[in-house]
């Protein structure tokens, strides 16, 4: 049980360790670049270890240098030199599975892609079929017209590009169609309903992929990549966005963090808070291949606004923290079109829905259009100390912490571990705080 102990204010610098979705992208295109790439601020956690552990099991050498954040990736080519099945395991790493899969069915031997926990009850389908419509042999477990874990990979004669339009806007499987299509004959085009984070086309375009966007369409057609040497990874926003939360959330304090990820694609956060009222001040902006740029919170009072289905895939892992924010503000916040939410590490909606009614916040979550979810805060209520549950999802949990902290009351959480997955280093800078 995870004691939640208020804090009255801070002011202070902190270091966020680097980008999860970089990191994870940084392995697998190195891998498919001949020769090495470094990986400076590379993030040390369960989900990029993953990645890291399923690479090694593919015969691709990868020094990792945990003290210093580096990994260093020695590639023989984008056709890993494996002979029989292998079985690798993406543990709880929806990104892991879904962007290795894209790799995998392009290969000359057979996989069978395992996963753990969560994972096991997160569709699949998504990536399945428009891999198998290119002409590669994927399946998984079928149950209720859906596919789940594990995933069974055979080696096909041949892979086509093809035309097609996302039914969601989903990085993770943009992601993979692309990564297939590394290995396609002829073009392969992509259309999202709406944009979602732009990491792959970025790092392939850096790698010297055949790739071309225009607005929300991808074109990309069979490449070979080649290394930049080296590639720096920005902090994580999504990490970072946790303790601009607080830094606003608290009286008479300021939080500074440097080097935090500023890509467009990923920071609908900043620009919601800001609609909010929120003091923020992004400055040393850089423009490396995903802008980075220092980022300074402060206290603020909040008031409530409403956010659009097109900004959700914007900051689809800050929309928790966004929950808390509308909790401390003036008046009521709607945020609509939350249907992917519901299909994270747990169901996102419902555990904060559960978390936060619990200790007194007015929130209510309804469907419209058939299938979709909104949610109704209206802030300023009066706040219950009380036990919270993670429901096992880090997102969820530091969520919770935060509001706990910011609440001005003692709280408990019933597990911590799950923090591990994105975050390893979150609980002691909480705790560097205090004091
Ligand atoms: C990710 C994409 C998002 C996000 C996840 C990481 C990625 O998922 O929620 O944490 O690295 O591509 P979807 O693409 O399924 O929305």
């Amino acid at each position: 049980m995870y004691h939640i102990i208020p804090i009255s204010k801070v002011k202070k610098e902190i270091a966020v360790p680097g980008d999860k979705s970089i990191s994870h992208r940084a392995l697998l295109i190195s891998s498919l670049a001949r020769g090495k790439t470094k990986i400076i601020n590379f993030l040390n956690s369960q989900d990029t270890l993953a990645t890291l552990k399923c690479l090694r099991m593919l015969n691709v050498e990868i020094k990792y240098t945990k003290r210093k954040n580096e990994a260093e990736v020695n590639s023989r080519g984008p056709l890993f030199d494996i002979s029989g099945k292998v079985k690798l395991n993406a543990q709880e790493s929806g990104t892991t599975i879904r962007l290795l899969s894209g790799i995998l069915v392009a290969q000359k031997f057979s996989s069978l892609l395992e996963s753990k926990g969560s994972l096991r009850k997160r569709p699949m389908k998504r990536i399945t079929y428009p891999l198998r419509l290119m002409g590669g042999k994927i399946k998984g477990k079928i149950k209720d017209k859906e596919e789940y874990p594990p995933l069974e990979i055979d080696p096909t004669d041949f892979l086509l590009g093809i035309n097609y339009k996302l039914p969601q806007a989903s990085a993770q499987v943009k992601s993979a169609i692309m990564f297939a299509s590394l290995f396609s004959k002829g073009k392969t085009k992509i259309v999202e309903p709406q944009h979602s984070r732009d990491h792959t086309e970025r790092m392939l375009r850096l790698f010297g992929a055949k790739l071309k966007k225009v607005s929300k369409s991808i074109t990309i057609e069979k490449s070979k990549l080649a290394s930049p040497g080296e590639i720096f990874i920005p902090s994580d926003i999504s990490s970072a966005s946790f303790f601009i939360a607080l830094g606003l959330l608290l009286k008479d304090s300021e939080i500074l963090i440097r080097n935090v990820g500023l890509n467009p694609t990923r920071s609908g956060f900043l620009k919601v808070l800001k609609r909010m009222g929120a003091n923020i001040k992004v400055f040393n902006r850089k423009n490396y291949f995903e802008p980075y740029g220092d980022v300074l919170a402060k206290s603020s009072q909040l008031k409530g606004v409403e956010v659009e289905e097109k900004e959700i895939p914007l900051m689809i892992d800050e929309l928790p923290i966004l929950m808390v924010c509308a909790s401390f503000a003036k008046g009521r916040t709607i945020i609509k079109g939350l249907r992917e939410l519901k299909v994270k590490e747990t169901d996102r909606l419902s555990s904060m829905v559960y978390n936060l009614k619990k200790a007194g916040v007015d929130i209510k979550a309804t469907t419209y259009k058939g299938d979709n979810w909104k949610v109704e805060i209206l802030g300023k209520r009066k706040i219950n100390s009380v036990k919270f549950r993670s429901f096992s999802d880090h997102r969820t949990a530091m969520s919770l912490i935060v509001f706990g902290m910011a609440s001005q009351k003692s709280f408990y959480l019933d597990d911590v571990t799950c923090i591990d997955k994105s975050f390893p280093d979150f609980i002691p800078i909480i705790n560097s705080l205090y004091g």
